[in-house]
């Protein structure tokens, strides 16, 4: 039985092409960038070539691109980096945890915080943001996508209210890195934006490597105390292999978005995913309907059914999803994010995130077609709430 893997906003494949760019510098080529031998020389061009490609990717400066391991530092690199006691930080209910518990943190150190709320359809408005500036506030961090829903923000008019009020914007594009073009550049559509994360395992390059953009001029605290490396903002040795795969996946990505084609045969799938499941499956919706959304995300409820448990029946099956909610000291909570849509926490329980890789293919998602409703009819079955409610209605 071949996997199907449809849970490519938790973690994306290595592409072949990503992985055959980093293996030598696994082996052979393993000098220490920082190091003025040729190994190290060759190490050092071969992450300055990678800081080219990422650039390129984000319409910016290889200069404003600082290397981390991963979305959740490059987040707390951004918070943690520019607020002070007494500051004002404006974010959102719908942020990934590694901005939220960050914000949490923050708090903890004398750092006010303002948690937007967002619509029925996951979305946070410009005008709660607008309402929400205070003369301290000093950053506004909003996603440009969400993890969940694929909820698309609108990052480039927030960003322009930040930013007249006088505060710094960062965006964790985390889940818009390598599915949506993003320009930085000085006229591109997100040149109010200060500070940016990207995750490399999520758009094809291995986990524990990740970008914080840094605009110029944007002073950054460091996190850690060490080395000079990446202009003074992140001190440690450099993951060569790993930046080097990242390198290849922002220019693998670039060719994927140039066109458009990939990203339309992508919510081409998705759509044909989502339509026909809606439509086999009664009492089943779209959580995030209303808002424009990645391409590739699919966030579904399907009532009276346990997501967890259709999670481990879909698995059995062969097939990898992910249950909206995340188990918490034992217990089941449902989704914040769910939640901050206004979702009861039964319906928030029922809800499952389907997010297609750009490897999928049609006949997977056929088979995904003919599994999933097979699958809720059979746990449906099992349900006493389900049971009554069809009893009820053959009355
Ligand atoms: C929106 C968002 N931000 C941040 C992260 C954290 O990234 P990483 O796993 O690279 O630390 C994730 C991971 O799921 C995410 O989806």
């Amino acid at each position: 039985m071949n996997r199907i893997y449809l849970d490519a906003n938790a973690t994306t494949p290595l592409l072949p092409g990503v992985f055959d760019a980093m293996r030598p510098f696994l082996l052979d080529q393993f000098g220490n960038a920082s190091s003025i031998h040729q190994p190290g020389q060759h190490a050092r061009a071969a992450v300055d070539q990678a800081r080219e490609a990422v650039a390129r990717l984000l319409h910016c400066r290889a200069s404003e691109i600082v290397f981390t391991s991963g979305g959740t530092e490059s987040d707390n690199l951004a918070l943690f980096g520019v607020l002070k006691p007494g500051d004002h930080l404006i974010t959102s209910r719908i942020e990934h945890h590694a901005v939220l518990h960050a914000a949490e943190a923050l708090e903890q150190r004398g750092v006010d915080v303002t948690y937007l709320p967002c619509d029925g359809a996951g979305m946070v408005s410009p005008e709660s943001l607008a309402q929400a500036l205070r003369a301290h506030t000093r950053l506004v961090s909003l996603m440009l996508a969400n993890n969940e829903t694929g909820a698309i923000q609108p990052i480039a008019e927030m960003a322009s209210i930040a930013k007249a009020h006088g505060a710094l914007f960062h965006t964790d594009a985390v889940q818009a890195a390598g599915k949506l073009p993003i320009d930085l550049s000085t006229k591109g559509a997100l040149a109010q934006v200060d500070l940016l994360s990207v995750s490399g395992h999520k758009m094809y390059a291995p986990q524990g490597t990740g970008v914080l953009f840094v605009r110029r001029n944007v002073r950054l605290a460091p996190l850690f105390h060490g080395g000079t490396h990446e202009r003074q903002r992140r001190a440690g040795t450099e993951n060569v292999a790993g930046i080097v795969a990242l390198g290849k996946a922002a220019e693998l990505a670039q060719a994927w978005l140039s066109d458009g084609s990939g990203a339309a045969e992508l919510a081409r799938l998705r759509d044909r995913l989502e339509r026909t499941l809606l439509a086999r499956i009664p009492e089943s919706g779209v959580n995030g309907a209303g808002a424009e959304r990645t391409p590739n995300t699919a966030n579904l409820y399907f009532d009276h059914v346990e997501a967890e448990a259709l999670v481990i029946a879909l698995d059995l099956k062969g097939i990898s999803v992910s249950g909206g909610s995340a188990c918490q000291s034992g217990a089941t909570e449902p989704s914040h994010v769910l939640t901050a849509m206004g979702l009861a926490p039964a319906r928030a329980r029922a809800s499952v995130r389907f997010s297609l890789s750009r490897l999928n293919t049609a006949e997977e998602i056929e088979r995904a077609l003919t599994v999933v409703p097979e699958a809720v009819e059979r746990l449906r079955s099992l349900s006493p709430a389900w049971k009554q409610a069809a009893a009820l209605a053959a009355v």
